[in-house]
């Protein structure tokens, strides 16, 4: 497990301090990260794809209430929570950058189909990704996410202009024929007419990248990651066992090199990780009727990485926090349960933009 240092982005319009992005992995010491906001946030337009990784009972929600606000008095607890995650970053010494705030309610209408809104700017996770110097815009499945990363362009915009790259993905389309009958035509309810991915269906593990087959990313979508980024990273397909997939980031959690935190109901193992430490986490603190609309408690494990000995924790999640001190890692604790009602926990809500650090390898990739 080495790592190769720094490399310098080589782009003259890069100012004197400091590469503007760089992140190749999931827990080298951070820097600066952006932190997503659920204002203005409103419930998804439904399509017959999420039923696959939502909670049945946000199934009707979702039909009825499509585009129209999220509960207001929960939203603004989460709210609180995510602008507490912000000034406890600080705290930490992490440069902290928040999106433009977006009016989500606004339908979506292209020549095709037509949302009743848009979604939220919550979780840059989900539609953007860093790798090393380049920010990768993804091709999100569900129609409602069409437009999600625009809230955060002007951040990409500035990171490009002090030298970062920008990838965005192919636009997708989202007609009729990406969608598919789980079962008949596939495991997944996506199909390979054109590509699609969610980021947060991928990790990083410095010139490795790993990732599942999901509802929301297919296999077009991982041959376009792997192009994009040309011959310096290796992207590698994982088996979960997870029928529900969406986002690996509750199923496998890398929190240093050869530590590797599963949810043991879903991690197959790979060989990838042969030499790791692996540890199941413990199950999920949440109480069985908390509101959760868009996920599992399995969030309980979505924790953010600070440095390799150091993570955020959900405070109410002691089993996890108590497993992961034994472990000699350093929690620090945040309440968050109001957000997890909204899809996520502190990866999903972050985008690491700056961690020291360079493009290691960590994996047991075969043949290498
Ligand atoms: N979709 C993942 C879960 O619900 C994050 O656990």
């Amino acid at each position: 497990m080495t790592s190769e240092g720094v490399q310098p982005t080589g782009n003259p319009g890069r100012t004197g301090a400091g590469p503007a992005v760089n992140s190749y992995t999931e827990w080298d010491p951070l820097r600066e990260v952006v932190v997503g906001s659920l204002l203005g946030a409103v419930f998804p337009t439904w399509q017959e794809s999420m039923k696959h990784t939502m909670p049945p009972s946000a199934w009707p929600v979702f039909r009825e209430r499509g585009g129209s606000p999220l509960p207001e008095r929960h939203l603004k607890a989460a709210e609180a929570e995510l602008d507490n995650l912000a000034e406890v970053l600080e705290s930490e010494g992490v440069r902290v950058r928040r999106p433009d705030t977006a009016r989500h309610h606004r339908p979506i209408r292209t020549p095709e189909w037509e949302s009743d809104g848009g979604l939220y700017a919550a979780m840059p996770r989900d539609s953007l990704m860093v790798v090393g110097d380049a920010i990768v815009e993804a091709p999100m499945s569900w129609r409602c996410r069409l437009h999600e990363s625009d809230a955060f362009r002007p951040l990409i915009k500035s990171y490009f202009r002090r030298g970062a790259r920008w990838l965005p993905a192919p636009r997708p389309q989202l007609t009729d024929d990406l969608y598919q009958d789980v079962g008949d035509s596939g495991p997944w309810a996506v199909s390979e007419f054109e590509p699609v991915f969610d980021a947060a269906d991928f990790l990083r593990f410095g010139r490795d990248l790993v990732v599942q087959r999901s509802h929301v990313t297919n296999a077009f979508g991982i041959d376009w990651l792997r192009s994009a980024l040309g011959p310096d990273f290796s992207v590698h397909v994982v088996e979960t066992d997870d029928p529900h997939a969406m986002h690996i980031d509750a199923t496998i959690t890398p929190l240093a090199p050869g530590k590797l935190l599963v949810n043991p109901e879903r991690y197959v193992h790979s060989e990838l990780f042969d030499g790791w430490e692996i540890l199941p986490a413990p199950s999920p603190a949440l109480p069985a009727d908390w509101p959760m609309y868009f996920c599992s408690p399995w969030v309980s494990m979505n924790v953010l990485s600070l440095d390799p000995g150091t993570v955020v924790v959900e405070r109410q999640e002691r089993p996890l926090i108590e497993a992961l001190t034994a472990w000699g890692f350093r929690c620090v604790e945040v309440d968050f349960r109001h957000v997890y009602s909204f899809g996520g926990s502190f990866h999903c809500v972050t985008l690491d933009t700056v961690r020291e650090g360079g493009p290691g390898r960590y994996l047991s990739v075969p043949g290498r």
